[in-house]
């Protein structure tokens, strides 16, 4: 039994192998067919926030390979109503994996502790790693060989920095992030991806036209994320020149692509013109959180595929 907590759950040869099983399935499904990989399956979804994609991908993509998806609501009263370890061995009775979005991460680490089937982390204040790995996925999809190639941050040091820069080690691309000095990661963090990713060249600054000039990909993320509404404001001024623009893109390695995870500000931390731009992949890097994620199911459950 085995869970996707962050990207360091997962070695270099597992993610080629979940990537192999989303190549199949991806093809198979633009041909309309439905590989029913999982029949009798059933996944819960337990979300403290919302989602359009990580939801709705996820049931989306357990139905395609032949199994159910069960979204709880707040009724549940995961955290409230009874304790954690109760929750998720008595959960465990029923389903056999629960995708989890939690407010914070020590939430998801403490239900997985307790759980006796797969868990996977929907999103955490720490990690992102479904994200992640569907970039992952399209970034090799969109260059095929990323070795040695960089791909630049820009913007806060947050979840999804945090499981990009995991990905980004696994698969030897480099990283630099151009953030300012207040919002970068703070040295438990780099202790941590130092530790998960000993491998990736990480350079840190806070120029964006430095994080840029070698970059085949360029990402950026709110820059206040969910939990960090009543920072908005602030946030607001202290990234105005972390901005994703046509002058920025046009810094960047010719040929370079433009990612975000979406949900967008635009006018923020992007511009209409980048984002809506021939230079975009944001509506092929949300396609592919579905594919990615069949492949991580069928591979965590152990489907032949
Ligand atoms: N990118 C992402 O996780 O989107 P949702 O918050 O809509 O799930
Ligand atoms: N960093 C963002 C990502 C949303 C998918 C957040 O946590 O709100």
């Amino acid at each position: 039994m085995r869970n996707l907590l962050t990207l360091a759950d997962l070695g270099a040869a597992e993610i080629d192998r979940i990537f192999s099983i989303t190549e199949d399935l991806k093809s198979k499904h633009a041909r309309g067919l439905r590989e029913p990989l999982l029949p009798g399956r059933v996944m819960a979804l337990l979300f403290e926030k919302p989602s359009l994609r990580t939801r709705v991908s996820f049931e989306a993509g357990m139905i395609h390979l032949g199994g159910t998806a069960l979204f709880l609501g707040a009724d549940v009263g995961f955290g409230r109503r009874e304790s954690i370890a109760d929750f998720g061995q008595v959960l465990s009775q029923y389903v056999d994996v629960i995708v989890v979005r939690a407010n914070r991460h020590e939430m998801l680490l403490e239900l997985a502790e307790h759980c006796t089937c797969s868990v996977i982390n929907g999103l955490t204040d720490f990690a992102h790693p479904c994200q992640a790995m569907a970039d992952l996925y399209t970034i090799r999809e969109l260059a095929g060989q990323v070795e040695g190639h960089t791909l630049a941050w820009v913007g806060d040091a947050n979840n999804v920095a945090r499981s990009i820069a995991l990905a980004c080690g696994k698969v030897g691309m480099k990283m630099v992030m151009a953030t300012p000095e207040k919002y970068q990661f703070d040295d438990e963090s780099l202790a941590w991806i130092k530790r998960q990713a000993p491998d990736l060249d990480l350079t840190i600054t806070t120029d964006p036209l430095e994080a840029v000039r070698d970059a085949v990909v360029i990402y950026t993320d709110v820059w206040a994320s969910m939990g960090q509404e009543k920072h908005r404001r602030q946030r607001k001024k202290d990234f105005a020149d972390y901005q994703v623009n046509a002058e920025l893109m046009s810094h960047a390695q010719k040929g370079a692509v433009f990612m975000h995870c979406l949900p967008a500000r635009r006018g923020e931390e992007v511009t209409d013109e980048v984002i809506d731009g021939p230079q975009s992949v944001v509506v092929q890097q949300a396609a592919n959180r579905m594919h990615a994620q069949k492949g991580i199911l069928a591979w965590l459950l152990g489907a032949k595929a």
